[in-house]
Parts: structure tokens; C-alpha cells; sequence
């Protein structure tokens, strides 16, 4: 169990949630009789939160279809438009001059864009789009800085019916060209680089790199200019995108889909190597992502700035960074740069000066702005902030109390939500003005989601830790792994026959019915927030000339969660340039975040008599633990004391 479980476990501390007459859920009674329709009428509950919520160009006839479990469809026969929801409606509401985008540089750039500027932009993105020969249905990869024009460039492919699948600008080429070719997409959205720590991170290099490769789908890459830096041209196929936009017309007739047309692709790590496309559709998560704003966040977007650190390569980025705040006709801050840049006050520097409202991180952040002293948010004026929340990760309660006290002055509810990539938007999570706390709990399901903890029979269990399922499906889950229906089967829903979502999380319900979240179950590793399967790295290691066999790890890590610890095994004679060299390579296989912050040479790996190797055993040995497996099936048992002393040097 690692220290920051361990310290959740004992914590029992309360915080009652405060009065607030205008929140949008106001008391713990208002909760249940919203938790009491759903278990009263699930479907017409939804129904009419779905009428109620979304902008519908043809009403659909039924709420759920069940036929095809695990494959489920939400609010069949429905027509609507995302971007018309995000946008048009929120114009023909009145709302054309609020601010949709606050944008700021990292040297200090700002940009406003209101709802008909960003609407203008969108269309004649839209429209440039289709004159590249994009249709309903293509795939578009949106390889991109954290800018407005990512978010323009989602929202014009949802004008289109064009599906997305943004991957994050830190993955590496051969990252970025397995997704491309597994979404077959035609089209690429790029900009020649981003700001990073002060200088320029490139990305259309890398796009160059992938395509030089391969991925013969690719028709077009499209290129921001945004950094300033020179890129190369390819004639034919490379086309500046404001010159592109720039001819273009500023309105764009809206597609209508249907409530399931495919909206986007998410790539995500599993248990085994090859990353697997989340696929979510367009009105189940368009309804969760504003729900959720409304509810967990308490979202007035008349007077709220909302700021979520993500980036928009990650679920949490496109739901609350993009959609969620647009759903609901709301203001949402994009930073593109680092958090400690040019010191470890930007954040709150940023939070000030925009008058940030409600206000989005990860744990990990929070931690590593701790160790920068109190002084940095000190300088700074936060008393705009009321809702302050967490995702990523279990929260330790040190930092937890940290958020509290020295980020929100005691006033701020903490909320911290419990979701995934495959889930669309929070699933457990506390309701700001309605909810008590407690540091390390993700606190209650959300109306309408049905969690539980079961053993590995299925069976309810209650008082001790088991596996976190989802016993209902809810609108805003996965529709499937894009071209993979087996292994949307065999990794969500086979485990308890398909009748339960399995999420691969260990959790614990305790007697007031709160989770406590105890981590993934399989070989996913969360570092610093981030999704990384084991199996991914080892790939990558493996592929190295040097490497014969490899196994990867977690580890306990003060600042990151969890550190990536990989044991190798060397084809050839071992020397000391090979710590960098394979960190090097596994950050060109997949990008920097993947590196391995240890690297433990040895002859053999520690396996079974069957050849499996016990990676309960590495995790003891990775984080200096006794061990507490049971090592009588390893097949050669010097092999453990040769392993730990491979960490001392
Ligand atoms: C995994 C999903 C959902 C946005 C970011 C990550 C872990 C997520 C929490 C939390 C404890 C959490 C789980 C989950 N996780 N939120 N509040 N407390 N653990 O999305 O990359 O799909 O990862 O992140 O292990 O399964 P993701």
C-alpha cells in the first residue's frame, strides 16, 4: 500500500459543506431526492434532464437501449449539433458578448474571445475543413498547443460531424503516428510549436516525423502559426491554416447528427501495449459534461471564470476545458505554459488577475507548488475563488489540507472528483454547497451513477476494499474502442459477465456510503496524473537494441504519486551511458512523460515457475519494502538479492 493511501485510510476529519442559497444544488436532501427520481424512473429522469439541458433539432423517441449490452445508446433518434449547443444557442440567448475564452501565453499574452468571435471562428474553420474534402464521419488528429485554436478546431469538426481525436502535443511522433494510422484520419491540425519554460516547443516536426513513416490516410496538415519558429513545407499537402480561414465565409450551417454520432476519439493506456481509442458520442456527453459543470463545480456562467489546468489532450482538458464550460454559455481560461514559469506563483498570479472563479487541478500540482513555499499564492489576491477541485489521482490529505487552508482561506469546498477517460465526465465527487468532505475521499456518486464496490465474484462488499463498478450505464460512457469491440468487451465488461462496468479502480466505501479511490487494479500506471500502461514502456524498452527483457513499475513518489521504475535486462554488456540512452529512447517511443525515473539492471527478472513474471514483487523491491509475496513459486530465488542490490548504485 503506498504512504499516500495509507495516510487516506486513517483520516477523519469532516468539513460541512456551507450554506450557499444560490447554488445550483443547495442541500444534501436536494441530492437525494435527485438521487431518489433516478432510482424512482431512472429513464425518465434522464429524459427530462436531457430535454431540459440540450438544444434538440428533432426530439428523440427512446432514452436507452439496452439490446445490444454492452453496447449501449442513449436518447435514440435525437438530432442535434454539439457546436450549436456551445455556441449559436448561447448567442441567440443574448450571450454573444460574454467571454467563451480567456487565453493567456506563458510570456504573458492575453486574448479574449466572446461567443460570436469564437462562433466566427469555429465556422470558418468548419467550412475550410470541408473544402479539404472532410465529411461526417472522417477522423481529424488535433495535434496542438494549449491554444484557442484547439478548441476551434474541435468545435469546427463537431460543426462537420468530423470526429476528433486530439493527442497530446508531449507525445512523441511514432505516439502521434500509431493514432493517426489506427483513427485512419485524413486530416492533420497542428501549429508550428507552443511555448514552453520560455522557449518554443516545435510540434510540426514531429507531424513530419510521423507522416515521413507512413500513415498514407493523411491527406492535409493544417498548421497554426503560433511560435514563430520556421517549419518545413510539404507542397500539396501542408496548408497554413489563416490563410485557409481567412477566405472563408464566418457562418457555417450546423450538421444535424444523430444523438450518437461518434464525436470524438480519446487515446488512452490500457493493461496491455497498444493504447486503445475511447470513443464518446454527441449528446450523452455533451448533457454529462454540462450537468457536471452545473453540479459538481456549481457553475454560473454568468459570474464564474472557470479555470481547469489540463490540457485539451486529456479527457479532462476536452470536457471541462472545452465543452462542459461551453454547454453552459460560460467563461473558461486556457494557460498555455508551465505552472512554475517564471516562478511558483504563476498560477495564483494567473488566478488574480483574471478573477478565477472555480478553479481545476491535479494533485500533483498541488503538491509540487507546496514544496515551493506559502509565500508564492500568498502574493497574490484569491479571494475571487469559491469551488476548488481535484482530479487525477488519490489526494493525500496533507495537500488536500494545503488546497484548503492556504489556496481557498477556509472558504472554498474542496471537490474531489472521480472519473476516467472511458467515463466522459465526474462520476464521484462531492456537490460544493451540499456535500460534506473529507481529505482523501472522492465522497458520493453523482445522481444517476450507480457505483459499488464488489469482490471478484461480484459480490457487494461492504467495510473493506474491493473493485470499483458502475452498475448502470449513464450517457457520457464510452461507446466502444474504436475498431475494437472484443476488447471494449474483454476490459470493461467480461470481468462481471456485462452487467457491470468495470473501471479498474480499487476503492472502499465506508458507513456514511463514501468512496475512498485506493488506485488502478491493473498494470496502468498514474504518474503525476497521468495514464501510462506498464506494458507500453516495456514495449518501447524492449525495442531498444540493448534491451533483452524489461518490466515496468510504479512506485511511491512524494511529488509525481506514482514513479516509473523499469528492471532491464541487457542483451550486452552493461555501461553507464545506457541510464540516458534508454531514457532517451522510451521519450522518443512515446513522449517525455513516459521516461523511467529509475532504471535497475539485472541478469534475470524475477518469474514464476510458469514464466510470469511477479510484479508484486518488483513494486516491493522498486520501492525498497520488505517483501511481502509469497516467493515460494519463483523459479530462481537469488535472483530477489540480486534485484535489490541493483538499486544501490
Ligand atoms: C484513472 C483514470 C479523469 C480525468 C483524469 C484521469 C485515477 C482519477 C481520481 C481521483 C483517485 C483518481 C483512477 C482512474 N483517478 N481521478 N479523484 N481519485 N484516483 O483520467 O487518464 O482516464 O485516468 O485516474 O485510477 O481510473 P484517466
Amino acid at each position: 500500500m503506498s504512504s499516500t493511501i495509507a495516510s487516506i485510510l486513517e483520516e477523519t476529519r469532516i468539513f460541512e459543506p456551507q450554506q450557499n442559497q444560490h447554488a445550483n444544488i443547495g442541500s444534501l436532501d436536494e441530492y437525494h431526492t435527485l438521487r431518489r427520481c433516478f432510482s424512482d424512473d431512472f429513464d425518465a429522469t434522464w429524459r427530462d434532464l436531457a430535454r431540459e439541458h440540450l438544444d434538440w433539432r428533432a426530439p428523440f423517441t427512446r432514452v436507452l437501449n439496452r439490446e445490444r449490452a454492452p453496447f449501449f445508446s442513449w436518447f435514440e433518434d435525437g438530432k442535434l449539433n454539439l457546436s450549436e449547443n456551445c455556441l449559436d444557442r448561447h448567442i441567440a440567448a443574448g450571450s454573444g458578448d460574454r467571454t467563451a475564452i480567456i487565453w493567456e501565453s506563458e510570456a504573458g499574452e492575453v486574448r479574449r474571445i466572446s461567443y460570436v468571435e469564437l462562433l466566427a471562428d469555429v465556422c470558418r474553420a468548419a467550412n475550410a475543413m470541408r473544402e479539404l474534402g472532410i465529411e461526417s464521419g472522417d477522423r481529424v488528429v488535433i495535434y496542438m498547443p494549449m491554444i484557442p485554436e484547439a478548441a476551434i478546431a474541435m468545435l469546427a469538426c463537431t460543426r462537420i460531424g468530423a470526429i476528433h481525436s486530439v493527442v497530446f502535443g508531449a507525445f512523441s511522433a511514432n505516439a502521434l503516428r500509431e493514432r493517426i494510422e489506427d483513427a485512419e484520419a485524413k486530416l492533420v491540425i497542428t501549429a508550428d510549436g507552443g511555448g514552453r519554460r520560455g522557449g518554443v516547443h516545435a510540434l510540426k516536426p514531429k507531424v513530419d516525423d510521423a507522416l515521413s513513416g507512413g500513415c498514407h490516410c493523411i491527406q492535409h496538415v493544417l498548421v497554426v502559426r503560433h511560435a514563430g519558429n520556421e517549419v518545413g513545407k510539404t507542397a500539396g499537402r501542408d496548408i497554413d491554416w489563416h490563410d485557409a480561414l481567412k477566405v472563408q465565409p464566418d457562418s457555417c450551417e450546423a450538421l444535424t447528427v444523430d444523438s450518437e454520432h461518434p464525436l470524438f476519439i480519446l487515446y488512452t493506456s490500457g493493461s496491455t501495449g497498444k493504447p486503445k481509442g475511447i470513443l464518446h458520442s454527441t449528446a450523452g456527453y455533451l448533457l454529462w459534461a454540462r450537468l457536471t459543470m452545473q453540479w459538481v463545480f456549481d457553475f454560473q456562467p454568468e459570474t464564474d471564470v472557470f479555470w481547469c489546468t489540463a490540457d485539451v489532450g486529456w479527457i479532462t482538458g476536452h470536457t471541462y476545458s472545452v465543452y462542459g464550460p461551453l454547454a453552459c454559455g460560460g467563461t473558461t481560461l486556457m494557460y498555455e505554459g508551465v505552472p512554475t514559469y517564471p516562478d511558483p506563483g504563476r498560477l495564483w498570479k494567473i488566478c488574480a488577475e483574471h478573477g478565477v472563479t472555480v478553479f481545476y487541478t491535479a494533485p500533483t500540482a498541488i503538491r509540487a507548488l507546496i514544496k515551493a513555499g506559502d509565500e508564492w499564492p500568498n502574493q497574490h489576491d484569491l479571494s475571487n475563488l469559491r469551488v476548488l477541485g481535484t482530479v487525477g489521482e488519490p489526494i493525500n490529505p496533507e495537500a488536500w489540507m494545503w488546497y484548503h487552508n492556504v489556496i481557498g482561506k477556509g472558504r472554498c469546498p474542496i471537490v474531489d472528483t472521480w472519473w476516467q477517460t472511458e467515463t466522459g465526465g465526474h462520476m464521484i465527487a462531492p456537490l460544493p454547497f451540499a456535500t460534506s468532505t473529507t481529505p482523501g475521499s472522492a465522497t458520493l456518486p453523482l445522481p444517476g451513477i450507480d457505483a459499488a464496490i464488489v469482490d471478484e465474484q461480484g459480490k457487494l462488499v461492504t467495510d473493506s476494499g474491493g473493485l470499483l463498478v458502475i452498475r448502470q450505464p449513464w450517457p457520457s460512457m464510452l461507446r466502444g474502442i474504436w475498431n475494437d469491440d472484443a476488447r471494449y468487451v474483454d476490459t470493461y465488461w467480461k470481468k462481471f459477465n456485462n452487467t457491470f462496468y468495470f473501471a479498474g479502480d480499487g476503492a472502499r466505501c465506508d458507513d456514511n456510503g463514501f468512496f475512498w479511490i485506493m488506485g488502478r487494479v491493473d498494470d496502468v500506471l498514474n504518474v503525476s496524473g497521468h495514464r501510462l500502461g506498464t506494458m507500453e514502456i516495456e514495449s518501447a524498452l524492449v525495442s531498444h537494441d540493448s534491451v533483452a527483457e524489461a518490466a515496468v513499475v510504479g512506485r511511491p513518489d512524494d511529488i509525481k504519486g506514482e514513479a516509473i521504475c523499469a528492471f532491464v535486462v541487457l542483451k550486452a554488456a552493461w555501461n553507464e551511458a545506457l541510464v540516458d540512452a534508454l531514457r532517451a529512447h522510451v521519450a522518443k517511443e512515446i513522449g517525455a512523460i513516459a521516461k523511467p525515473d529509475d532504471i535497475r539492471f539485472a541478469d534475470s527478472l524475477p518469474k514464476t515457475r510458469s514464466g510470469k513474471i511477479m510484479r508484486r514483487l518488483l513494486r516491493d523491491i522498486a520501492a525498497g519494502r520488505d517483501i511481502t509475496s509469497d516467493i515460494s513459486t519463483l523459479e530462481d530465488q537469488s535472483v530477489i538479492e540480486k534485484l535489490q542490490r541493483s538499486g544501490q548504485g
